[in-house]
């Protein structure tokens, strides 16, 4: 057998220099982003937008799975990692979650969506009463499989942000540009955690195709519906649609993932030599949060108070 053969069968991950995980403090003011923050494109604004829906719920329910797995890391390394994980997704939920009330005062009460949202992470995809034991185990390891397939998803897009210089050109609000990149960045930076969290506690491939599956599904499901929703009730637009054709041309235009990197990222995490760390760039991601205004204000604000 040659080596290549020998080292194709599992996760490659590529050496990088660790870091360690820390929650940065962030401070954004919403009072001067307008409705439609990509100037005169509504359609890309909500899709954009939907991540407020799914994030404050979703990466809460992330600290709550990861708490209860605490316990069950036998490598130190992983669980320091994994705690760094828990404190900069507690940041993200609670900095998407602040943007909330600022859709509501321009006019658009996201609480219909947000409700069901809550109901999904909190009941279905919650705690459930399983006897002790096998079952519990069973549905923790699920839970953990499905954090790693949406976590390959948070870095695409995080590494996708990163890079949309076509917001930019279209003059996006810096605030919101900087939440999105900000929250980007730390996913990039953190994107290799939940995958080696999942191979230290199953590692199983079917369990990675299949919770991948539901994951993927949901997310597709979740976010037109979301886009949708926003679309519907924006107070400005008089017949608001939002449709996969819009979509696949902002693609194209760089204002939103293409449809061809989304399908290649489809076999990216399917393969078998898949590893977080093959995609993205740290170095990237380290750049923008030493320069985030966000972060940036909030270190001179404590400073400040010191
Ligand atoms: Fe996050
Ligand atoms: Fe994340």
């Amino acid at each position: 057998m040659s080596n290549k053969q020998a080292t194709a069968r599992g996760p490659q991950p590529v050496e990088t220099e660790r870091i360690a995980l820390k929650a940065r403090k962030v401070s954004f003011s919403w009072e001067d982003t307008p409705l439609h923050w990509v100037p005169g494109d509504p359609f890309t604004t909500h899709t954009i937008n939907v991540l407020h829906l799914l994030l404050p719920a979703g990466e809460r329910w992330f600290v709550h799975v990861y708490k209860q797995v605490l316990p069950y890391i036998r490598d130190e390394r992983l669980r320091e990692d994994v705690i760094g994980f828990i404190g900069q997704e507690a940041m993200h939920s609670q900095a998407h979650d602040e943007v909330l009330p600022h859709l509501r005062e321009l006019g658009l009460d996201p609480t219909p969506y947000t409700a069901q949202v809550d109901w999904m992470f909190e009941k279905l995809l919650g705690d459930r009463t399983l006897p002790p034991g096998r079952a519990t185990r069973w549905w923790l390891k699920e839970r953990v499989a499905l954090i790693a397939a949406i976590e390959h998803y948070t870095a695409f897009l995080g590494d996708w942000v990163l890079n949309a210089e076509e917001l930019d050109r279209r003059g996006a609000d810096p605030v919101m540009l900087d939440l999105l990149r900000w929250h980007g960045a730390e996913e990039v930076e953190h994107r290799s955690v939940a995958f080696d969290l999942f191979q230290h506690i199953d590692g199983g491939y079917r369990r990675r195709a299949r919770t991948w599956a539901t994951a993927f599904a949901t997310l597709v499901f979740l976010w037109q519906r979301g886009a949708r929703f926003f679309m519907e009730n924006d107070p400005t637009l008089i017949d608001g649609r939002a449709s996969f054709r819009d979509f696949h041309l902002r693609g194209r235009q760089g204002l939103l993932p293409s449809t061809g990197a989304m399908l290649r990222s489809v076999p990216a995490y399917l393969s078998r030599t898949y590893h977080p760390s093959q995609e993205g760039s740290t170095e990237q991601a380290v750049a923008y949060l030493a320069s985030s205004p966000a972060a940036v204000a909030a270190v001179t604000a404590e400073q400040g108070t010191a």
